[in-house]
């Protein structure tokens, strides 16, 4: 089976109603993202960054997987399919895809303040109530915080991402303004015969070189499309 990477951005989820971060009326225009998406925020206020996620954590639970997101996994039928996702939502996996690698961490997981990446620490909050409180303590008992990764972390789930691009045999990037380093720059592993399709319905700047076919289309219609393009492949 060849293998398939979907490198997937915040508008693979947009039709399932969570909102982008850079398109207007996006998340970032309501909240200044250093004041919650960077570690300095959550120094200097993590009682607004513990409500922030709580309340994405808490929308979560009214939303559900789109079109898009089912027929991603729905190829897992005819290829080898890694989705590598800058989403910390749920919805690939409640779609039914099983090889799922997030960039940028999951929000219905919380970790250590003190070690965000070990292991031991990181935990699956509870469906029916999915909150951190101040006070909650991680295994090692510095602070509970949010799994995510914000800006100024590293990003260790880069390598095994970057390992999957560069065996890839199709890449599907879908819904990512292609603004965010290292998720943007897995573009630049794929090899030379790697098909590169993008789905999205505004430009992305992207490197003319790669030899990117565009199918301006949102996530589901969008999809819909490459599955006919993938039988003649
Ligand atoms: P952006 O908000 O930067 O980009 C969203 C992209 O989705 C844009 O290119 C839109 O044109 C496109 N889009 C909008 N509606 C769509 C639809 N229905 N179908 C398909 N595409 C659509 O989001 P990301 O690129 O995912 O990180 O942002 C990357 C990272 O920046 C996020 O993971 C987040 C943020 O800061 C963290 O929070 C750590």
């Amino acid at each position: 089976m060849k293998n398939l990477v979907f490198l997937t951005g915040a508008g693979m989820s947009a039709e399932s109603g969570i909102s982008t971060f850079r398109d207007s009326g996006g998340l970032w225009e309501q909240y200044p993202v250093e004041a919650v998406a960077s570690i300095q925020g959550y120094e200097r206020d993590p009682e607004l960054v513990q409500k922030f996620y709580n309340e994405r954590r808490q929308q979560l639970s009214s939303v559900v997987p789109n079109e898009g997101h089912k027929l991603v996994a729905s190829l897992e039928d005819q290829f080898n399919v890694t989705v590598v996702t800058q989403n910390v939502d749920d919805l690939h996996e409640r779609a039914g895809s099983h090889n799922i690698i997030h960039l940028h961490g999951e929000l219905m997981k919380a970790t250590s303040s003190r070690n965000p990446n070990d292991p031991n620490c990181i935990i699956t909050l509870p469906e029916d109530n999915p909150i951190i409180r101040m006070g909650d303590k991680a295994k090692d008992g510095s602070q509970l915080r949010p799994f995510i990764v914000w800006f100024g972390e590293s990003v260790p789930m880069i390598e095994p991402a970057i390992e999957k691009v560069s065996k890839a045999d199709i890449l599907v990037v879908i819904g990512t303004s292609l603004n965010v380093y290292p998720a943007a720059g897995l573009l630049n592993y794929t090899n030379e015969h790697c098909k590169i399709y993008l789905i999205d319905p505004k430009d992305v700047p992207y490197n003319p070189n790669l030899g990117i076919r565009h199918i301006m289309k949102g996530a589901s219609e969008g999809m819909k499309e490459l599955v006919e393009l993938l039988k003649t492949t």
